[in-house]
């Protein structure tokens, strides 16, 4: 690996780069998968996650360093604000989310690092998009501060690919449903809530309402399509914009429903919040026909699997 060069993720504590850090270190070995994170770890920590970095993306010097000092050829960066936090801050979102893609596009322009993977998102799609097995190529007016970040993010990563023959790849990831890591600051979180509250107190007031059906994916099949996106010969990814990428839908009435197989006494109800005006602009339904066929895209895990690995696994970690 040391002849290619050493990876980094940038926003190693969040939901999704927890989990793609312990992915890529199986790939690639712990040393050459180089951690970073806005969040300062005291001297435990840093021995648990090392090799780790203090890194704000949005200052490109000492991205640069980094870079520089482990040899870093690839990145992947997770760092942003999602939709309900973006809201909240619309400027700073736009600030983190924008300039942070720049600042790793720009180290790739200038040939520093040879790939770089960024996420995109559903909030792509906005109120005008047909809801329903929404396609890879349709209709796009986010409404969101989130949706709009990434729509332009998008037009950035096809426009570098383009005119500087970047290789960045994307994926417009559904809500992500995992046990490892707790999400933050998104719309699509009810359905990681949901399970912890089923097993600590057998109920959950939802914050959207009961058919408000959204795509979602579990983690292990997000971080399996990833790693396979970023690991297909590049001739294959025709689309450097984002993929479309689908693994279930579900509203919380069917998720409760599903629940109350593990938990019969498992009470759910609704009390949706200013969440759920970002929610019903979003699809129901996704197509991912062209990610399916163009680098082999397969999803495993539906709502009753997912389910399944969620109360095994959550109940372990709440009982320890
Ligand atoms: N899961 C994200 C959110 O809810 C969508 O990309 O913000």
């Amino acid at each position: 690996m040391s002849t290619q060069g050493t990876v980094l993720v940038i926003g190693s504590s969040g939901q999704l780069g927890a989990e793609l850090v312990a992915g890529l270190r199986q790939i690639y070995g712990r040393e050459n998968v180089i951690a970073s994170d806005i969040k300062d770890m005291d001297k435990e920590q840093i021995k648990e996650f090392a090799p780790y970095e203090t890194l704000n993306v949005l200052n490109a010097k000492r991205l640069y360093e980094i870079v520089r000092k482990y040899d870093v050829k690839q990145i992947y960066l997770l760092a942003a604000l999602l939709s309900a936090t973006a809201e909240k801050s619309p400027m700073f979102a736009w600030d983190l989310n924008m300039n942070g893609l720049f600042n790793v596009l720009d180290l790739a322009k200038e040939k520093h690092i040879d790939k770089v993977y960024w996420p995109s998102s559903i909030a792509v799609f906005g109120p005008t998009t047909p809801r329903i097995n929404t396609p890879q190529f349709t209709i796009m007016e986010p409404n969101t501060v989130y949706g709009i970040s990434k729509q332009t993010g998008e037009r950035w990563c096809e426009y570098y690919f383009n005119k500087y023959a970047v290789d960045v790849r994307s994926l417009r990831y559904p809500g992500l449903i995992g046990w490892k890591t707790a999400p933050g600051g998104g719309t699509t979180d009810y359905a990681v809530h949901i399970y912890h509250e089923a097993i600590k107190n057998n109920s959950y007031e939802c914050f959207l309402s009961e058919n408000t059906t959204l795509p979602m994916m579990f983690m292990d099949d997000a971080i399996k399509a990833t790693l396979d996106l970023m690991h297909s010969n590049p001739e294959k990814i025709k689309v450097r914009s984002s993929y479309n990428l689908a693994g279930m839908s579900f509203s919380p009435k069917e998720i409760a429903s599903e629940i109350k197989n593990y938990f019969p006494e498992f009470q759910i109800t609704y009390n949706p919040d200013s969440r759920q005006a970002i929610a019903d602009s979003w699809p129901q339904s996704i197509d991912d026909s062209v990610a399916r066929k163009e680098w082999g895209w397969k999803p495993s895990f539906d709502l009753k699997k997912m389910s399944e690995e969620m109360i095994v696994n959550l109940k372990n970690e709440i009982v320890k």
